[in-house]
């Protein structure tokens, strides 16, 4: 049988879950991967088989989902330290750092995920990049609606050796896209690596315009990849 990418997030969501016991505080990610994490999770607390859980969501629409499956919810305030937390992503590097955000949710994710003991990043195989930015896609940064173009020059001639291209994302509509903290997104299309990714990394967060980025550098603990071979567990 020939399982679809779907059926793959759903495979990794559900091992993910196989780690979660009962009393923990939860990071809930958001995407179409942690969304099968977040159902499973529910299931369970229904059936009684995990008890005095507390999630911790990355986003309004995973807020959503959890309050509609009955999910005692808090915040970071509230609870500082997260056990675990349980996330997709856009691409994982052989050394699991990963691109997240194409969802347009990478802030609330790199604080929560920044707050959690383990996080365990559930992907199907697809998301496995050589090198970030490696898949063609955007690698989205999160930036003030003030004038986000001379923000999105400077990210494009900071990685102009890499190829850069900057865009500003768009919704539906043909709007400019507004993540759940009334923020815009410039998403960057590299044609070669960014190089070493802690220069990258504090290079774009030294823009005064930038709010935060959608690489994840050393935070994953435990990345989970759904193949057609089966499933593959990765320690950091
Ligand atoms: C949300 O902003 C993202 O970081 C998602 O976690 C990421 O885009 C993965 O999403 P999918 O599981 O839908 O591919």
């Amino acid at each position: 049988v020939i399982l679809t990418q779907d059926e793959l997030k759903k495979i990794a969501a559900y091992k993910a879950v196989e780690f979660v016991e009962s009393g923990m505080v939860l990071g809930l990610g958001t995407g179409s991967t942690a969304k099968h994490a977040v159902d499973r999770i529910g299931e369970l607390l229904r059936q009684g088989k995990l008890s005095n859980i507390i999630g911790i969501p990355t986003s309004k629409k995973t807020q959503e989902q959890a309050l509609s499956l009955g999910i005692p919810l808090s915040d970071l305030d509230n609870h500082p330290n997260i056990d675990l937390a349980i996330d997709g992503a856009d691409e994982v590097d052989p050394h699991l750092n990963l691109v997240k955000g194409r969802g347009g949710s990478l802030l609330r994710e790199k604080m929560v995920e920044g707050a959690c003991k383990k996080f365990v990043c559930i992907v199907d195989e697809s998301k496995l990049v050589k090198y970030l930015g490696g898949s063609g896609l955007a690698m989205p940064v999160e930036v003030v609606p003030f004038c986000w173009k001379f923000t999105a020059n400077k990210l494009q001639n900071l990685f102009e050796d890499s190829g850069c291209v900057a865009k500003l994302r768009n919704d539906y509509k043909g709007e400019p896209f507004v993540t759940d903290n009334g923020n815009y997104i410039v998403d960057l299309y590299l044609k070669k690596d960014m190089g070493d990714l802690q220069v990258a990394s504090d290079a774009i967060l030294r823009i005064a315009g930038v709010v935060e980025h959608g690489m994840f550098l050393d935070m994953a603990t435990t990345a989970i990849i759904a193949g057609e071979l089966g499933i593959t567990i990765k320690n950091k």
